[in-house]
């Protein structure tokens, strides 16, 4: 399973890739506007900083919302740097747009799935990557979870090579049920990554081996 960071933070980005495990980056409108980057040039030299501390994909999505607009944004995003992926709603113009830079060789990352359906349509057109939003259907009472399993189940048996990549991760413990659900890459908040880390018997048993090497050098 990959590991991609979901923010638009440089800092959180750097400190993910100093980690050694981090496989690439996504970003949203919304994060990006958290980071207060406004601006069209300012978006392109934002995605190309973070295209140069992490050797990975990285998802810039379109803002436009017709076919057109999508392909022209589409277009100048990938023209960026190689590592870009172009980001699309699942909309009837998003999936229009996921076939247009599929026969075009360029990878695409098609977002905001929340049903099955959304998801065989996304592989069909030839998304790279299809992005189930496992958080915000949970925060319906739905199974985000069960969604990721129930996308990776339908592309195996299909053979789409489209990579389920779990979105809208939450904490630590949706990172090791897309794991087990089958999930090819989760895009996390760096807590969630860092979540892994914790657990009490490590920090004791660290404890107990540094104060047993202590008492004999002391
Ligand atoms: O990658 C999509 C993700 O950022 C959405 O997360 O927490 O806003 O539902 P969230």
């Amino acid at each position: 399973m990959k590991f991609f960071i979901d923010t638009a933070n440089l800092a959180q980005i750097r400190e993910a890739n100093e980690m050694g495990v981090l496989d690439g980056v996504t970003t949203n409108p919304s994060l990006m506007a958290k980071e207060n980057i406004r601006g069209e040039e300012a978006c392109r030299r934002h995605y190309l900083e973070i295209c140069s501390i992490v050797d990975g994909p990285v998802s810039a999505e379109v803002i436009a919302t017709d076919f057109e607009g999508m392909v022209r944004e589409g277009e100048e995003l990938a023209a960026l740097h190689p590592n870009i992926v172009v980001k699309l709603p699942c909309t009837a113009d998003g999936i229009r747009a996921v076939k247009y830079f599929s026969k075009k060789g360029i990878r695409t990352n098609c977002t905001l799935v929340f049903s099955v359906g959304q998801a065989l349509l996304a592989a069909k057109a030839g998304a790279t990557y299809v992005s189930p939003f496992v958080g915000r259907l949970d925060d319906i009472s739905e199974d985000g979870v069960g969604l990721v399993a129930h996308i990776v189940q339908m592309y195996r048996y299909y053979e789409f090579p489209t990579f389920v990549l779990a979105a809208s991760i939450r904490h630590t413990q949706h990172i090791i049920q897309c794991l087990d659900a089958g999930a090819d890459v989760a895009t996390c908040p760096l807590a969630a990554i860092k979540g892994l880390l914790k657990h009490p018997l490590t920090d004791s048993g660290l404890a107990q081996f540094l104060a047993d090497h202590a008492k004999v050098n002391a």
